[in-house]
């Protein structure tokens, strides 16, 4: 054991300094430090705001202020030094702010605490994050509705359970996802909302003796207002929660399409062509093209989704007001939010960059008795029957047309009205894979027309 001074912030009432081991699983430095440029927000709000309210001479109020964007700059250059017997991006900024302007850097920490200082940085920092999100979400529905525009009236297959289901067109797909985006676009922008309260002045837990503003610290910082409970404001991490869940979900939909760029690119389906940019080779097997952005997007849910499960279980059980336990909120989060950013500007890239085979995809559309359901529709509309008669009807004529290996248009007329006799060579038309998206124009349905009605709003929607 090294003999370890004491610290300088609180070894007042300590006569040893900490074992190895205890600075090793207290010191939050190695991560924290993603918060330097929050923390010097923070700090300089709170002396402007100290100052003020005559706590702090405007002198040392100035000092303050300057020497924290010093610091600003040596981090940002590369040349500070973090200590890990400085505990966390607090203490060794304001260790150094005092190197640099003396007593009055000793002044700074009038009227707060740590509590109530990292809860402020780590909510700027997951409202940017937030914003990010946003961000790339929206680049990502434009290259959605890029390829929308391209294909709105392409056929492909609809699946049920993965089995053809019914024709629908390549923009309504695309634009499937636009939409879900969209939703998480909400989510991210709601819990920005409500997590843009700031906590400044709620101190250790309890608030302050000194004659603080807090409402002028939460402007300075862009905060709606000043929370109105500091054992809430110190305390909850909530606002990190909602980031992880938006996230998750976000995620959640960001592996299925991954897992569809991932099907859709075998050789089975060559719905579409990756692009060389977004693809890698195999070092054994020359003809091989694989998709590995698709599959490691596919795979950051299992992270992300992780990071809100892991931080949901640090928060349960925890009394108000702080607790240590919350120093690690912050992993999780840098991790689910790098990963997230890397996740969404991967898919933007390979969405962007795809080709879909428009003849691949029409062929697949057209095989699977697709067409099935428009048939049966055929028999309530034109024949009168009950749905399922007409069910069963159509049902006898795939099974039929399995038989003799053909799809359902390449039955005779005498075949099928052999399976009922109010079919009339008028059915073919029916049968047709673009008949069939062409047919279904109610709201939100696969019809080219719809699918344009759709893409033009999102246009205006996303300027
Ligand atoms: N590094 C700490 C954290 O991330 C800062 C707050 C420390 N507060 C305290 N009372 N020890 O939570």
């Amino acid at each position: 054991m090294t003999n370890r001074t004491q610290n300088a912030m609180w070894g007042g009432r300590f006569a040893a300094g900490p074992d190895a081991i205890m600075e090793a699983i207290n010191a939050s430095i190695g991560f924290d430090q993603r918060l330097h440029a929050q923390d010097i927000a923070g700090s300089r709000a709170h002396a402007a705001m100290l100052a003020a309210q005559g706590i702090l001479t405007d002198k040392d109020a100035e000092a303050i202020g300057e020497g924290l964007l010093t610091v600003l700059s040596e981090i940002e250059a590369g040349n500070f030094t973090f200590s890990s017997a400085l505990e966390d991006i607090h203490m060794n900024i304001e260790a150094r702010l005092k190197e640099l302007i003396g007593e009055p850097a000793g002044r700074l920490h009038t009227a707060r605490s740590r509590n109530d200082q990292v809860a402020t940085d780590f909510r700027l920092w997951v409202r940017d994050q937030a914003d990010a999100a946003v961000a790339g979400l929206t680049a990502l529905q434009r290259a959605l509705l890029g390829q929308a525009e391209a294909g709105a009236d392409w056929v492909m297959p609809g699946f049920t359970h993965l089995q053809t289901a019914q024709p629908v067109t390549w923009g309504h797909h695309m634009m499937a996802y636009v939409e879900m985006f969209a939703r998480d676009r909400g989510r991210f922008a709601d819990a920005r909302a409500r997590m843009n309260e700031c906590p400044l002045g709620a101190a250790a837990l309890a608030g302050t003796s000194f004659p603080i503003d807090r409402a002028a610290t939460a402007a300075a910082l862009g905060f709606d207002r000043a929370m109105a409970n500091s054992l809430d404001a110190v305390s909850d991490r909530d606002f990190a929660l909602e980031f992880l869940a938006a996230a998750s979900i976000t995620a959640m939909h960001l592996s299925r399409l991954a897992e569809e760029l991932v099907i859709w690119s075998s050789a089975q389906f060559r719905f579409v062509a990756l692009s060389d940019r977004f693809s890698t080779g195999s070092s054994i097997m020359p003809q091989k093209k694989n998709p590995d952005a698709a599959e490691l997007i596919r795979a950051k849910v299992g992270r992300i989704m992780g990071a809100n499960v892991a931080l949901m279980m640090v928060m349960k059980g925890l009394p108000l007001a702080y607790s240590k336990d919350m120093q690690e909120d912050k992993e999780q989060v840098f991790d689910a939010a790098d990963n997230l950013m890397l996740a969404l500007a991967a898919m933007e890239g390979m969405v962007r960059d795809l080709v879909a085979n428009r003849t691949a995809l029409e062929a697949a559309a057209s095989s699977g008795f697709s067409t099935a359901t428009d048939l049966a529709d055929w028999l309530v509309r034109e024949a009168g029957l009950p749905f399922r008669e007409a069910h069963h009807v159509t049902g006898a004529l795939v099974a039929l047309a399995e038989k003799k290996g053909c799809d359902l248009a390449d039955l005779s007329i005498a075949e099928m009205a052999a399976a009922h006799p109010a079919i009339t060579a008028e059915v073919y038309s029916v049968l047709g894979v673009h008949n069939s998206v062409a047919s279904r124009q109610s709201y939100g349905g696969t019809a080219p027309d719809q699918v344009r009605a759709q893409i033009a709003a999102w246009r205006t929607r996303l300027g």
